[in-house]
Formats: C-alpha cells, sequence, structure tokens
C-alpha cells in the first residue's frame, strides 16, 4: 500500500536570512526524508512556509524602520530563492500572511472556543508606562526563572528551552526603552484568550507515553513538561496559555467573539496550523479539491513528520498536538514523529546575528554548489548531539571524501567505459564470486540507507553509502580494468560494468542527499529525464495575498528506490565531474569574515 506521508517543516520567521543552521537543523533532514520517500513511491506532501507574525517580525521592523509587510517580504523572496539552489523540496513553501491562512486560523480559533477549549480572561501584564502600550514576548527580556539565564526572552528561554510568559521574568526589561532613559514597566490587567491547556494533559501524555520511537531528548523533554509535579493519572505540566496578544500586526481575533482592535492571536498559535492550512492551499492550488485530506485522515499508512530545530519542540509535540485533538474531536492524526535536531555551531561558538558570527544560506550559494554543502550537513548533522560548522571541514571532507572517494570513483569508471568501450556500458562476460558480492553489497546497502533514512538517522545512512563507495575504489584499484583490457578486453569490461552497477545503486542511495549530483549521474549513466526535479516560483496573487510561493515538480524519470539493472550495451551519456576541488585558501579567507559586519 502506498504510504501518505507528511513532511511538516518549521514555518522559518521571515525576520532575518537564513544560516546553515536553520539548515541542518531542520530543511535538509525533511529535504532527503522527501526524497527518499518519493523514490519508494510513496505519496509525500511536504509544506512549510514563512512566519510572518508576531513579536520577531515587529521587533525587526522597528529595527530597519520598515513596515512589518516589508520585512517579511524581504526575507520570504531569500528563503524562496535559497530553498531552491538547496534543492529543499517544498511541494509548497508558502507564508502565514494568506488569506487562506487566516480564514483555517480563525475557523481553528472559533471551533476551539465554542468547544470550550478556549475561554477568556483578565489577567495582569507587563505595561511599559513611558511608552503607554503592553509589552507582550519579545518586547520584553530578563533573567530565565528556570534555568537563570540573564537574557531569556519573555516567550521563551533560549538557553533552556522553557517556555515563559513575561511575568515570568525576574528582572524584565523593556526591548523599546533608549539605554539610559528611564523606563517603567507595572503589572495591568488585559483581557486575553486563554487555551485551556490543563484539558489535554491526560490524553496528550497518554499519547506521548506510546511514543517510544521518538528520539530519546524530544521524548524526555515532552514527558517532563507534561507531567509537570503530577503523577501519570493526573499530570499537571500544563497551564492555561495566553493565546492573544496586545499588539496590532498578525492575524485578527474572529469578528464573532468581539472587537479586538489592538489584539491579534499569538504567532505560536497559528504558526503550527499553518501544517494544516499549507496542505488546504497546496491541494487549491493544484486542483486537488479535498486530496489534501489524505494526509489529516487517520489510517494505518498515515503518518506526518515534524522537522524541526530542538527549541521547538514543546510546540510540536505538545500545542500543536493539543489544537487538533480540540479541533478535529480525535479524528485528526497527531504528529507520527518529531525528529528534532540539535543545533548546529560555527567554529565552535554559536550563530549570532548580532555578533555577525553566522554564515548565510543565500551567500554561501552564491559562491558554493549545494551538495557539497547538503554533504557536509549531512556526514556532520547535529542529529542526537550538537555538531559544528568548520570551514576547514568543509574544504577537508568536499576534497577527501566527496571529490576523492564518490566523484573520482564514478569519473575513473565512466570516462573509461565512454572512451574504450563505445560510449556504451560494457556487456559484462561471466561474473566472478568477487563481481557477485560488490554488487550485492551495493543493493544491501541501498536497503541500509533507506531503513536508516525512514528512520530519521541520516548521518548513519550516508556512511552505509561511502562504506560501498570506498570499496568499490579498491575493487577498481585492484581489477585494474586500464592494464587488463590490454590482454583481456572481456574482463576489462565486466569490471567495468561491475563498478557501474553499483555506482547505479549508489547513485539511488544518495539522491535523497546529494539530489543534483545524482541527477547529473543518472544523465551520465544514459538515463532519461530529470531525476532532481524543479522549482517554480509562483507570481504574487491579489485575490489570496499570496506572495511567490515556491512549488517542486518532481522529477521527470523512472527512477525508483530499487536495486540498479543496468544492462550492458546501453548508452552513456557524456562524462563529466560531479564535484569541484576546492583550495585550501578558501579557509582563511571565509572564517576571516565571521564576526564582522558585512
Ligand atoms: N517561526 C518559528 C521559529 O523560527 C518556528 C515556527 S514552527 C511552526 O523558531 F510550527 F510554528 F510553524
Ligand atoms: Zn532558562
Amino acid at each position: 500500500m502506498t504510504d501518505k506521508i507528511g513532511v511538516f517543516v518549521a514555518w522559518p520567521y521571515a525576520n532575518g536570512p537564513l544560516h546553515l543552521g536553520h539548515i541542518a537543523g531542520a530543511y535538509l533532514t525533511a529535504d532527503i526524508f522527501a526524497r527518499y520517500h518519493r523514490l519508494r513511491g510513496n505519496d509525500v506532501l511536504m509544506v512549510s512556509g514563512s512566519d510572518t507574525h508576531g513579536t520577531p517580525i515587529t521587533v525587526t521592523a522597528d529595527e530597519e524602520r520598515i513596515t512589518p509587510q516589508q520585512v517579511y517580504e524581504k526575507y520570504h523572496a531569500l528563503f524562496t530563492q535559497s530553498f531552491a539552489k538547496l534543492g529543499i523540496s517544498f511541494d509548497l513553501f508558502t507564508h502565514t500572511d494568506t488569506e487562506n491562512h487566516w480564514r483555517v486560523t480563525q475557523d481553528f480559533f472559533l471551533q476551539l472556543y465554542r468547544k470550550g477549549y478556549i475561554f477568556r480572561a483578565t489577567e495582569p501584564q507587563l505595561y511599559w508606562v513611558e511608552g503607554e502600550r503592553f509589552l507582550p514576548d519579545r518586547y520584553i527580556e530578563g533573567e530565565c526563572p528556570v534555568c537563570h539565564s540573564p537574557r531569556a526572552r519573555g516567550d521563551q528561554c533560549e538557553n533552556c528551552g522553557a517556555l515563559l510568559d513575561p511575568l515570568q521574568l525576574i528582572n524584565p526589561r523593556s526591548r523599546l526603552a533608549k539605554p539610559g532613559e528611564p523606563s517603567t514597566l507595572i503589572v495591568r490587567d488585559s483581557e486575553h484568550f486563554y487555551l485551556d491547556l490543563p484539558k489535554f494533559n491526560k490524553p496528550l501524555l497518554d499519547w506521548a507515553k506510546q511514543q517510544t520511537h521518538w528520539k530519546p531528548n524530544v521524548l524526555t523533554f515532552t514527558l517532563n513538561y507534561l507531567r509537570g509535579d503530577g503523577t501519570d493519572d493526573q499530570p499537571t505540566g500544563l497551564k492555561p496559555r495566553a493565546i492573544t496578544r496586545d499588539l496590532e500586526w498578525g492575524i485578527p481575533i474572529p469578528s464573532e467573539l468581539g472587537e479586538f482592535p489592538t489584539k491579534r492571536i499569538y504567532v505560536w498559535f497559528e504558526a503550527v496550523i499553518g501544517y494544516y492550512s499549507a496542505a488546504i492551499e497546496w491541494a487549491h492550488n493544484n486542483n486537488l479539491g479535498e486530496q489534501w485530506r489524505e494526509w489529516y485522515t487517520i489510517a494505518p499508512n498515515v503518518r506526518g513528520y515534524q522537522f524541526i530545530g530542538k527549541d521547538n519542540i514543546p510546540f510540536h509535540t505538545v500545542i500543536w498536538p493539543a489544537l487538533l485533538l480540540g479541533y478535529g474531536d480525535g479524528a485528526i492524526p497527531l504528529p507520527y514523529d518529531v525528529p528534532a535536531n540539535e543545533f548546529l555551531n560555527l567554529e565552535g561558538r554559536k550563530f549570532s546575528k548580532s555578533a555577525h558570527w553566522a554564515v548565510w544560506s543565500h551567500e554561501f550559494l552564491e559562491t558554493y554548489d549545494a551538495d557539497p554543502l547538503r554533504y557536509l550537513l549531512a556526514a556532520n548533522m547535529p542529529e542526537f548531539a550538537d555538531a559544528d560548522f568548520k570551514w576547514s571541514e568543509f574544504v577537508r571532507r568536499n576534497n577527501d571524501e566527496l571529490v576523492a572517494t564518490w566523484g573520482n570513483l564514478v569519473n575513473r569508471a565512466l570516462t573509461f567505459a565512454y572512451k574504450n568501450f563505445d560510449h556504451r556500458v560494457p556487456v559484462p562476460a561471466a561474473l566472478t564470486d568477487a563481481d557477485r558480492a560488490l554488487i550485492e553489497k551495493a543493493e544491501r546497502a541501498l536497503q541500509n540507507v533507506g531503513a536508516c533514512i525512514n528512520a530519521c538517522r541520516f548521518r548513519e545512512g550516508i556512511q552505509h553509502a561511502f562504506e560501498i563507495a570506498r570499496e568499490a575504489n579498491v575493487y577498481l584499484n585492484q581489477t585494474e580494468p586500464w592494464k587488463v583490457i590490454k590482454t583481456d578486453r572481456a574482463r576489462a569490461g565486466t569490471s567495468l560494468y561491475v563498478t557501474l552497477r553499483v555506482i547505479d545503486n549508489l547513485k539511488i542511495a544518495l539522491y535523497p542527499y546529494l539530489p543534483h549530483s545524482a541527477a547529473d549521474l543518472h544523465r551520465q549513466l544514459g538515463y532519461a529525464g530529470n531525476l532532481a526535479g524543479t522549482f517554480e516560483l509562483g507570481a504574487f496573487q491579489e485575490e489570496t495575498r499570496s506572495h511567490t510561493a515556491l512549488t517542486y515538480l518532481a522529477p521527470t524519470t523512472e527512477a525508483r528506490w530499487a536495486p540498479s539493472a543496468l544492462q550492458g550495451g546501453e548508452p552513456l551519456g557524456e562524462p563529466q565531474a560531479l564535484f569541484k576541488k576546492l583550495e585550501d585558501t578558501i579557509i582563511a579567507l571565509e572564517t576571516a569574515k565571521l564576526g564582522v559586519p558585512s
């Protein structure tokens, strides 16, 4: 049976460009996963979009002295560019400021309110006297009440991951106040809507306890969060959470509930709903009617994966499942897995926009190709622990692994066969035991790589493929077709055939990781069609307020996640190097840019 695989990827705040940490955190893993499942013949729906609301956007708008809309339009354009170049194969990458997303969000809000999962309450909030306004979320910072990090934000502590309310901060400060000027925060009542999370506490804990296939850190974090100080029968971790804010940028509260001109729906309430609304938008764009529901129906062949960084865990294992439970009355599937990655650091330090300690994806891709980056990030993925991006590692792994092990193997075998066997795959004579053993190994590796990807063990997957590439190099060195051809043309042809068949298997195994070079190799091996797929950037649509959504167009070739059936005698395409060697000099050049404003 065909599986319906939902690949739901974190919606990046469109308040700054993406850096390599974002790519390693969620986008690359999601893409590897999606590309694998498509080749397996499963129905994949991969969606995300720019997160355009909330204080992250308005704070940036204030800083850059432009409107919130100008902020998100600028970065949304950069996101779609980077994703297309990197080959992150979103069936739809949209944004949250669309008519569709507003409507779906307001429907969630209203339904949950009517079912008694949302209530109104007047609660104390922090009011900034000099600025004459309530200050939500990121307009406030202070000491974390949990880990005592000195610079926790009002919405969440970056250090320990705790979700916070500004009132919980120790010594809260307004981020809008100019240094040196008096700034007074007082507590004042404001009416807001609250999500009644305690109603979901027990059902969510019962559900989460069954998710033993989750990564240990995701599961442990979630169970602790849900249990609180309570017991499994009476967990107490969840408290009601305000889901509106005193802001004028964002999605309005449904008018059925009253007029609230200075309040908007909380960004985290609505951004996660994007996983649902984007599926609807995708179906609408493709004239597929209600077919999006196939990914939102409970059935044994339906699985949704949430690809996120570890700082987003509670929103995807608690808040989003709570919204789905309440909205769908238990008839909408909850996430099957939440394979959150850990963080990627840069030369031993955290990525930081303010310290200019970053490698921005769009800048990186102006100079370097996508596949070497994808290779490095996959081979060094922050899957189970933080990882580090080092320029010296980028150069070393590109030259010593990607080029030396994989690129050279391909290039040696293909150019020799092309030149000496009439531009064709050599027709093999009888295979030796060693020949057969190598082919079988490659076929087993293909299955292993697939199993690893399916289990979200991406780093291990690519290792299996490279192990075989190394063995194939040894095989080629030992069988020496370039020498043997002088005395035994049939034998030389056979060992080349074996090598090409192994390469063809590795092409499929590596395709999810390295789609561009795999597509190039696919052509060189003589296959028709484009294996990588292509991208389309939609135009702005007045009617739906949809901005240049990015859409992936699937491969136009028959390739499947199946052992190679390469035939002797088939014509080959013209060989061409898959990768470029990088100069050592770029290491000093690139590291010198770090920490310096560009
Ligand atoms: N915008 C958030 C961030 O960049 C992620 C939102 S994920 C979603 O951290 F689930 F809310 F969509
Ligand atoms: Zn903390």
